[in-house]
C-alpha cells in the first residue's frame, strides 16, 4: 500500500506585512521514484499555486533547489521520498537571504564570495584564441577538475556552524575554491596573495573543524583534504610572518 505523507512547509513572504512565519501541512500519496522535487511540484499544481520553491536543471546540476529536508541541507531533486519517514518538513537554507518560502538568493552571495577570494586564474599571459593552450599533467588536471564540480548550492554553506554566525565566514565552498587555484599552475598569485584572501578569521582561521561542510556536499567534494591542506599551509605562512616581524 501507497504512503501517505505529510509535508511541514516553512512559508512566509518578506515582502508581504501581512505573512507570518509559520509550517503548512500538505498531504500526498507516494508513488514510484517520488522526489522531493517531484512532490513540491505536485503539490503546487494540485493544491497550492503560490508555493515558493527553486529548480532548474532537475539532475543535480545547477545547484537551485537546495533546502532542508528533515534538518538536513540537500537537493530536493535527487532525495527520494522512500529514503525519508512519513513525515518530511522543508524549510529554506539557512544563511542564505530568504526570497520566500523555500527559495532563497544564493546568487548574490556567491557572487560575493567569487568577488572576495578573487576566483579566476591570475595570469600576465596575453590571451590568444589562435596559440594552443600549455598541456597540463593528466593527473593535476583530474585533480583540479575534482574540485571544479561543485554546483555552488550552498549546502555546505548552510551546514557550517560558523557561517550561520557569522556572515563575514567565506565557507568551505570558498576555501576549496582557492586550493583548486592554488594547484593550477596558471594561477601566478604567490603564497603571500592566497594569504591575504584566504589565511584571516573570515578564512581558514575562521573554520573550526565542524566538518558539516563535507558531510552534506551533494558532489561528495573532499572539503576536508583542502581545508587540511590550507590549514597547514596557511598557518605556516603566518607562522612565518610572525618571526619576519620579531626579526
Ligand atoms: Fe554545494 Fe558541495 Fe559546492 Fe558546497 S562544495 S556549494 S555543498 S557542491
Ligand atoms: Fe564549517 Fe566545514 Fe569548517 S562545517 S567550520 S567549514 S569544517
Ligand atoms: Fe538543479 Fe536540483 S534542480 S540541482
Amino acid at each position: 500500500m501507497a504512503r501517505q505523507l505529510t509535508f511541514h512547509i516553512f512559508r512566509y513572504n518578506p515582502l508581504d506585512s501581512a505573512s507570518t512565519p509559520h509550517l503548512q501541512d500538505f498531504f500526498l500519496e507516494e508513488t514510484d521514484s517520488l522526489t522531493i522535487f517531484i512532490a513540491l511540484n505536485r503539490i503546487r499544481e494540485e493544491q497550492d499555486p503560490s508555493l515558493q520553491f527553486d529548480f532548474c536543471c532537475r539532475a543535480g546540476i545547477c545547484g537551485s533547489c537546495a533546502m532542508l529536508i528533515n534538518g538536513r541541507p540537500d537537493l530536493a531533486c535527487h532525495t527520494k521520498t522512500k529514503d525519508l519517514p512519513e513525515e518530511i518538513t522543508l524549510l529554506p537554507l539557512p544563511v542564505f537571504k530568504l526570497i520566500g518560502d523555500l527559495s532563497v538568493d544564493t546568487g548574490n552571495w556567491f557572487r560575493t564570495m567569487n568577488e572576495k577570494v578573487e576566483s579566476w586564474v591570475h595570469t600576465d599571459r596575453v590571451f590568444d584564441p589562435a596559440a594552443e593552450e600549455e598541456r597540463m599533467d593528466n593527473s593535476l588536471a583530474e585533480e583540479i577538475y575534482e574540485l571544479e564540480r561543485c554546483i555552488e548550492c550552498g549546502c555546505c554553506v548552510a551546514a557550517c556552524g560558523t557561517a550561520n554566525m557569522r556572515p563575514d565566514f567565506i565557507g568551505a565552498v570558498a576555501l576549496n575554491r582557492i586550493a583548486r587555484f592554488i594547484m593550477d599552475p596558471r594561477d601566478q598569485r604567490t603564497d603571500q596573495q592566497y594569504f591575504e584572501v584566504v589565511g584571516t578569521d573570515e578564512g581558514i582561521f575562521g573554520c573550526m573543524g565542524l566538518l558539516g561542510c563535507e558531510d552534506v556536499c551533494p558532489k561528495d567534494l573532499p572539503l576536508q583534504d583542502q581545508l587540511g591542506m590550507l590549514r597547514r599551509k596557511m598557518g605556516w605562512n603566518a607562522i612565518k610572518q610572525l618571526f619576519q616581524r620579531k626579526g
